[in-house]
C-alpha cells in the first residue's frame, strides 16, 4: 500500500470534518472517495497533499507513519495533487504550464526551450492527449483537456500517488468521459490514483475501490468485486436523503 489512512480525524474549532477514516490506496489502482456536498472530500484529501495536518489517527506512507508538514513534504514523497482550479496561467503556453514551477532555478536562462517543447509534446502524446499546438495558450483548451495536461504533468514528475479533487464534476459527459481515460493511463501506469467525485457514474468504470464519506464518516471503503453500481448509487443517494432529513426534523 502506498498511502494509508487508519481512522483519521479533523476538527475545525467546533466543527467535526472528518471522524475516523480508513483509506487505502494501491499502486496501479483507482481509489474513488464519494460524498456529496460538505462530506469531508477534500478535507480528506488536503491531509494525504500536506494542506492540512490531521488530529486523531495515522497517515501511513509505504506502511510507515507519516506527517506531512506542508504541500512540499508530500510532493517530495511522490504525493501530487491537481485541485479543482488547477494552478495553470491561462495566457501562458502549454508548454510554459507544463513546467511552471519545475524550471531549473537560474530562471529561463540556459532553459531549454527547444528541448522543453518537445518533452511537453512528447508526454502529452504518450498519455494520449492530442494537443495540436505546445505554443498555444492554456486558456484556449477545453476544461477537459486542462485537466488532462495537469494529469501528464503531474505523471512526468514523478508523482507515484495523484490525487484529483473532483476533476469531472464542471464537465459534460463527452469531457468527463475525456478525463476518465486519462486517469485510466495514470493507473496502467503504475500510479495510485485517489479521484474524487460525488458522481458515482464517473466512479464506477475507473474504481478499484470507493470510499463513502457521509458528513464526515465513513460509510465504508469497497473493493470493486463487492460493490455493484447500483448500489454504489443507492448508497450515495440515500446518504442525501438522510441528510435532507435531518435538515428538516432539525427545524422543528
Ligand atoms: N478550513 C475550514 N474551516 C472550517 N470548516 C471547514 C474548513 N474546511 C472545511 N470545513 C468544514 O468541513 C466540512 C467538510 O468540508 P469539505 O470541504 O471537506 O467537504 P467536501 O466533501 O469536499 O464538499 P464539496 O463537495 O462541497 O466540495 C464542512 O462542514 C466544511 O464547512
Ligand atoms: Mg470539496
Amino acid at each position: 500500500m502506498i498511502l494509508e489512512t487508519r481512522g483519521i480525524g479533523k476538527s475545525f474549532g467546533s466543527v467535526l470534518a472528518l471522524r475516523e477514516v480508513s483509506m487505502s490506496v494501491e499502486a496501479g489502482q483507482v481509489t474513488c472517495v464519494l460524498g456529496d456536498n460538505g462530506a469531508g472530500k477534500s478535507t480528506l484529501i488536503k491531509i494525504l497533499s500536506g494542506v492540512h495536518q490531521h488530529d486523531a489517527g495515522s497517515l501511513l506512507v509505504d506502511g510507515a507513519e507519516a506527517r506531512f508538514a506542508s504541500p512540499r513534504d508530500a510532493l517530495d514523497r511522490g504525493i501530487s495533487t491537481v485541485y479543482q482550479d488547477l494552478a495553470m496561467i491561462p495566457l501562458m503556453s502549454v508548454w510554459r504550464n507544463f513546467f511552471l514551477g519545475s524550471e531549473p532555478r537560474r530562471g529561463l536562462l540556459g532553459f531549454d526551450v527547444r528541448r522543453a517543447r518537445r518533452v511537453a509534446r512528447d508526454e502529452l502524446r504518450a498519455m494520449g492527449i492530442d494537443v495540436r499546438d505546445v505554443d498555444q495558450p492554456v486558456g484556449t483548451l477545453s476544461g477537459g483537456e486542462r485537466q488532462s495536461v495537469a494529469i501528464a504533468r503531474a505523471v512526468y514528475f514523478g508523482a507515484r500517488v495523484l490525487i484529483l479533487d473532483e476533476p469531472t464534476s464542471a464537465l459534460g459527459v463527452k469531457q468527463a468521459g475525456v478525463v476518465l481515460r486519462y486517469i485510466a493511463a495514470a493507473r496502467d501506469r503504475g500510479l495510485g490514483v485517489v479521484f474524487i467525485t460525488h458522481n458515482p457514474h464517473h466512479a464506477y468504470p475507473v474504481g478499484d475501490r470507493f470510499l463513502l464519506l457521509n458528513r464526515g464518516t465513513s460509510l465504508g471503503q469497497y473493493a470493486k468485486a463487492d460493490i455493484s453500481r447500483e448500489r454504489l448509487t443507492s448508497l450515495m443517494a440515500g446518504a442525501a436523503e438522510l441528510e435532507e432529513l435531518a435538515h428538516e426534523l432539525e427545524r422543528d
